[in-house]
């Protein structure tokens, strides 16, 4: 069946709207913006500077933070433009000057934060995503935590968790019905959706984990899953780094074939198409699903630890799980569509992207296998991309938000990670936004992008 036609209509139509709609796609500020912009001109010094981002919360002191500051820009010091070479132009780190670099350098890091970030508290970030159902987006709430040093922080992200379900439990019903956002073809979903990343639930699920260390994820994993049950809640498990994949999968599956869950379809899981074998991955998936007999929600998204993949794999001189090209993460994503909704009696297909060829061909995907409208269900991030947003809902699309929440100091890795996406080269947001590359070249199918074999022989 071809839906390429399909496709490129729907894509037009995606691109239509958002052209229509505000002009702002990263929603910065315009300081913020036009540092980007830069970044996004000067690769090596952004690596850099998001390594200094990323090493600020453990910083001590503004001694140290300056420090840092000047370490790690100034080995590029003669293309810094001026009022970075003015901030780490001091020779004391204790001196005033070199704190107030250190100040404004922490503040910036936590403005750009915020822009990602819902809210510190339960109550903030509840009348946040409440607001948002005016605008038809529906949310699913993460708190910000992952890689946990100690139990004690473990336990109290679980925590949090709990108490976090326990308002929305108690405030999602007071929510107007919106037959756009409450209903899909299968039935009502829940308004209370949570999604948690399993590293913040032990200091130990790392790869060196214990069996003792997965029961103890499980244990916690298992408390979340009951308060949502019984709260009329949702619960989808994150993906993270590759080397938690299978043990990821594998407590999922777990918790999700006791007897006290397996009938409960409110659960959900990630699948990351920038995994070479992430088509392996979601056929176990689908035969698992199928072998407990409740369906479950699953999201497929690119991924979004390619950087540090990418890097970790060359250091320890190992074959990348991911894939090295844009167009063949995109290509496969365009395969496991497919595949998702000619199985979405099972697994009920949601599809995190920002990027508008990619939703075309879900919503295409959709309406060639004849499947109801609104099976599919669309993903994306607070504070990313909001003309498209604003598109896909105009479409009478069901658009959910993950929303992170929580103070920026844990969430230093996620805004590390959102940076990365919006300044890499290949990001749609920049390519199709603040870069006009035509809608025809956008809307392509990935393969095309593949290089002639020819080239590839080296
Ligand atoms: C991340 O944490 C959105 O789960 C994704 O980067």
């Amino acid at each position: 069946m071809n839906i390429e036609p399909l496709v490129q209509r729907i894509g037009r139509e995606i691109f239509a709207h958002a052209r229509r709609a505000a002009p702002g796609v990263l929603e910065q500020g315009w300081w913020q913006q036009r540092g980007l912009e830069w970044t996004m001109r000067h690769e090596h010094l952004k690596a850099r500077l998001f390594e200094f981002i990323g090493s600020l919360p453990g910083q001590p002191n503004a001694a140290a933070v300056a420090r840092s500051l000047r370490d790690h820009l100034c080995s590029n010091g003669d293309d810094l433009p001026w009022p970075l070479r003015l901030a780490v132009d001091f020779d004391d780190e204790h001196s005033w000057h070199a704190r107030l670099s250190a100040w404004a350098a922490t503040m910036a890091a936590h403005r750009m934060a915020r822009q990602f970030i819902v809210g510190s508290t339960p109550h903030e970030a509840l009348a946040t995503v409440g607001g948002m159902r005016r605008y038809g987006r529906c949310a699913t709430l993460d708190i910000l935590g992952e890689d946990v040093s100690n139990d004690t922080i473990a336990e109290g992200f679980c925590r949090r968790y709990l108490d976090l379900i326990e308002a929305l439990s108690a405030v999602a019903p007071t929510w107007r019905y919106d037959a756009l956002l409450d209903d899909a073809p299968f039935g009502l979903l829940p308004r209370s959706n949570v999604s948690v990343k399993l590293s913040a639930l032990s200091p130990n699920f790392s790869p060196h984990r214990r069996p003792i260390d997965v029961m103890l994820v499980r244990e916690r994993l298992r408390r979340i899953v009951r308060a949502a049950r019984d709260g009329g809640g949702f619960i989808n498990v994150d993906m993270e780094h590759f080397v938690l994949r299978d043990a990821t999968l594998a407590v999922f599956e777990a918790i999700f074939s006791e007897p006290e869950f397996r009938d409960w379809p409110h659960a959900g899981i990630v699948i990351q198409a920038y995994l070479r074998d992430s088509r392996g991955d979601l056929d176990r998936v689908l035969a698992w699903v199928r072998r407990r007999g409740t369906p479950i929600t699953v999201r497929l998204v690119k991924g979004a630890y390619w950087d540090y993949e990418t890097a970790a794999a060359e250091r320890e001189s190992r074959e990348s799980p991911v894939w090295a090209e844009k167009w063949e993460s995109d290509a496969q994503f365009e395969a496991l569509t497919r595949v998702m909704l000619e199985n979405s009696a099972w697994v009920r297909p949601a599809f995190g992207s920002h990027n508008i060829r990619s939703i075309a061909v879900a919503l295409a995907c959709e309406q060639a296998l004849a499947l109801p409208p609104r099976t599919v269900e669309l993903q994306m991030l607070y504070g990313m991309g909001d003309p498209l947003k604003d598109a896909v809902v105009a479409m009478k699309q069901r658009l959910r938000v993950y929303c992170p929440m929580g103070a920026w100091v844990p969430g230093v890795a996620y805004l590390v990670r959102r940076l990365l996406e919006n300044t890499a080269n290949e990001s749609f947001l920049r390519q199709g936004f603040a870069e006009g590359i035509s809608e025809a070249v956008l809307l392509q199918p990935p393969q095309r992008l593949a290089k002639p074999a020819a080239d590839r022989r080296e």
